[in-house]
């Protein structure tokens, strides 16, 4: 039975301890993982631009010993020229899994359902689940305790922001999530999230006061405009006056550390200074991008692979 990854609503605790930790020794180890998809081929489908996850995919499955065909159903023209279902079939004829990248969430559940290969979500409207694999993965790399670790989200309540709210509670951290009115998360996604962290031991708090940041180990943010939102940029500067990570709030707050999963915009929601600075972690994410997603595809394609040494 394949298996897909579209979010990680329904992947358990341990599952994702257990992702965490084959990230770490996929990491520690890449010599011992040089041959897990050998032989295997991995379609790269993506309706949006990406510099991050394009390449951390490309780049990962060619030290797993895969390879990957990338394309951009833009420029490709792909879009429109025949159903979804039938190119995910199509791709399944070759391809060994499918990464996509697209507009809505329903697009990943027709390739889903037609591609006979696990289909695994590179970001879409509502999640952004590798991203959320990175960021637990660095978190977990300063604290060996998630369960005492507050992570405080502030901003656009989006698909990395789901994906952060679904990922994180399962691991036992508290969530807290900021953002101004007009731009919270999506409801069903807390509901969700409350019901993992009943399950799971940790704890949700939705916000719109900037004081609910206070004692948080980690401050994170996402753009205020999302890939497709063409707000202009004078009114979303307005709507988030107040909003925006600054030294100033990680001196109030008392933060260690500060994560973004980029692309970052300099001096809107995220102070320039702090991106370079000795707290942040942006760069650390980005390289976990790929280790966490390698521990992804040896999961889906290679559940059973031995590493070499
Ligand atoms: N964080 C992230 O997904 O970056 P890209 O859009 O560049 O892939
Ligand atoms: N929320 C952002 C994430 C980019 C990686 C977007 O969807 O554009």
């Amino acid at each position: 039975m394949k298996q897909d990854l579209l979010s990680f609503k329904d992947w358990t605790a341990d599952q994702l301890h257990n992702l965490l930790a084959l990230a770490t020794t996929i990491k520690n180890n890449p010599a011992g993982y040089r041959t897990a998809l050998e032989g295997l081929s991995v379609v790269a489908l993506f309706e949006k631009p990406s510099l991050r996850t394009r390449v951390s995919f490309d780049i990962g499955i060619n030290k797993l010993g895969g390879h990957m065909v990338y394309l951009d159903s833009q420029s490709n023209k792909l879009a429109g020229r025949e159903d979804v279902k039938d190119m995910g079939a199509n791709l399944a004829c070759w391809a060994d899994a499918i990464v996509s990248r697209v507009f809505t969430h329903s697009t990943l559940e027709q390739l889903a359902g037609s591609a006979k290969v696990p289909v695994i979500n590179a970001l879409c409207d509502i999640y952004h689940p590798c991203q959320a694999v990175a960021d637990y993965l660095t978190i977990s790399e300063h604290y060996d305790d998630l369960s005492k670790v507050k992570l405080a989200y502030i901003g656009d309540g989006n698909n990395v922001t789901h994906s952060l709210m679904l990922v994180g509670v399962a691991l036992g951290c508290e969530v807290i999530v900021i953002t101004p009115k007009g731009h919270e998360v999506d409801p069903k996604i807390v509901e969700l999230t409350e019901a993992r962290a009943a399950l799971y031991g940790g704890k949700l708090t939705i916000s719109t006061d900037m004081s609910a940041a206070n004692g948080a180990q980690v401050l994170y943010t996402d753009t205020w405009l999302s890939m497709g939102d063409d707000t202009p940029l004078a009114e979303i500067k307005d709507t988030f006056a107040g909003y925006e990570i600054t030294e100033a709030l990680m001196e109030t707050t008392g933060a260690d550390y500060v994560m973004h999963c980029q692309p970052a915009h300099r001096d809107l929601e995220i102070s320039g200074s702090l991106i370079d600075g000795e707290k942040s972690l942006l760069m650390q994410q980005a390289e976990n991008r790929m280790h966490g997603q390698n521990a992804i595809l040896v999961e889906l394609l290679a559940k059973d692979f031995e590493p070499r040494n």
